[in-house]
């Protein structure tokens, strides 16, 4: 393996306390991004496998993530890892480094016999030699359905440890948002995200059992990002039990399972979906991540 002379390679750290925090440190430092709040929302994906250099000092230089993320695909079971965390500290850029990580993960993803390997980046061209396509996503846009049926709601609260707890129960045993693309199971993205997410309402529709993420857009959008539970409440019980009547409605997963017509608009933001799998993975139908989902 290509490397550093002074720097020494580590994989599969997570369980050293010293080599976690190290690499919060070069998560924070690179992204602005704190990590450790995971800690207070029952700790970090269990499945993540690090692949990293540190110094002679401890600290981490280098770095990716690998971790399960099983997925629907047309409906589809997909065994499938994404890709995160990835960073090099600047003075050590363009020495290769991030291509050893990559290729250990990517090595790793393969022995592991993932099918698919998803990551999330705004350098599409970084992943593109590594056999990485760009999945175009959509965002899907309406009015309002009318007619809905009303139940009782309460709004859960990331600073308190029993909603939390509650949440992990209900996204562990969710029913993926979406059949065209949606993770089947997502638990700690979906927490650290919403606890990042300053206008973010967790509504819960007590009959459904399930969890509406949303909140207000431009002009009064109604702007759904996810519905967490075992069932998924037709877009207008949403709004009837929700009590509100927004003029435009933008849902930010394929609403295939919403009971809603739309329109689907090219997501045109930064940041975009790769995917590296066979030619039958790619979804045939207009789709997008939750951005609850996004890592
Ligand atoms: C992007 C980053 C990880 C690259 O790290 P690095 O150690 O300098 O990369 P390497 O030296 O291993 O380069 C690997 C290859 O990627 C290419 N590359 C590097 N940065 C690139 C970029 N921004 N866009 C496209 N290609 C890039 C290099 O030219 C090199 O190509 P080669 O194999 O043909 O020589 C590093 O610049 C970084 O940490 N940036 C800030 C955080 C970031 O953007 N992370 C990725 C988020 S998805």
């Amino acid at each position: 393996m290509t490397g550093h002379p002074a720097l020494v390679f580590r994989a599969n750290y997570f369980g050293d306390p010293a080599a976690s925090q190290a690499l919060a440190a070069l998560l924070d430092d690179t992204f602005g991004i704190d990590v450790t709040i995971l800690d207070r929302l029952g700790g970090p994906d269990p499945t993540g496998v690090p692949f990293a250099w540190f110094d002679a000092s401890g600290t981490c230089i280098a770095n990716i993530s690998a971790f399960s993320i099983p997925l629907v695909i047309n409906g589809l079971f997909t065994r499938a890892a994404g890709l995160q965390s990835g960073a090099v500290r600047p003075e050590y850029r363009g020495q290769g480094l991030f291509r050893s990580v990559m290729e250990s993960a990517l090595d790793y993803c393969d022995s592991e016999g993932f099918e698919a390997v998803v990551l999330l980046t705004d350098k599409p061209a970084l992943y593109e030699r590594y056999g990485f396509r760009v999945l175009p996503q959509h965002r899907f846009e309406g009015s309002p359905p009318t007619g809905g049926r009303m139940s009782t709601t309460r709004r859960l609260d990331m600073a308190s440890d029993s909603d939390v707890t509650f949440l992990r129960r209900l996204l562990n045993a969710r029913r993926p948002v979406s059949d065209r693309f949606a993770p089947l199971r997502q638990v700690e993205m979906f927490l650290f995200n919403a606890a990042l997410m300053a206008d973010i309402r967790l509504d819960l529709l007590e009959e459904a059992a399930a969890v509406i993420a949303w909140q207000w857009g431009e002009d009064g959008t109604f702007e759904l990002y996810d519905v967490a539970g075992a069932r998924i409440p037709a877009l207008a019980d949403i709004l009837a039990s929700l009590q509100i009547d927004p003029p435009k409605i933008r849902v930010h997963f394929a609403p295939d399972h919403l009971d809603w017509g739309a329109e689907a608009v090219a997501d045109a933001g930064d940041m975009v979906l790769m995917l590296r799998g066979s030619e039958g993975l790619l979804p045939q139908k207009p789709f997008a991540l939750s951005p609850m989902a996004e890592f």
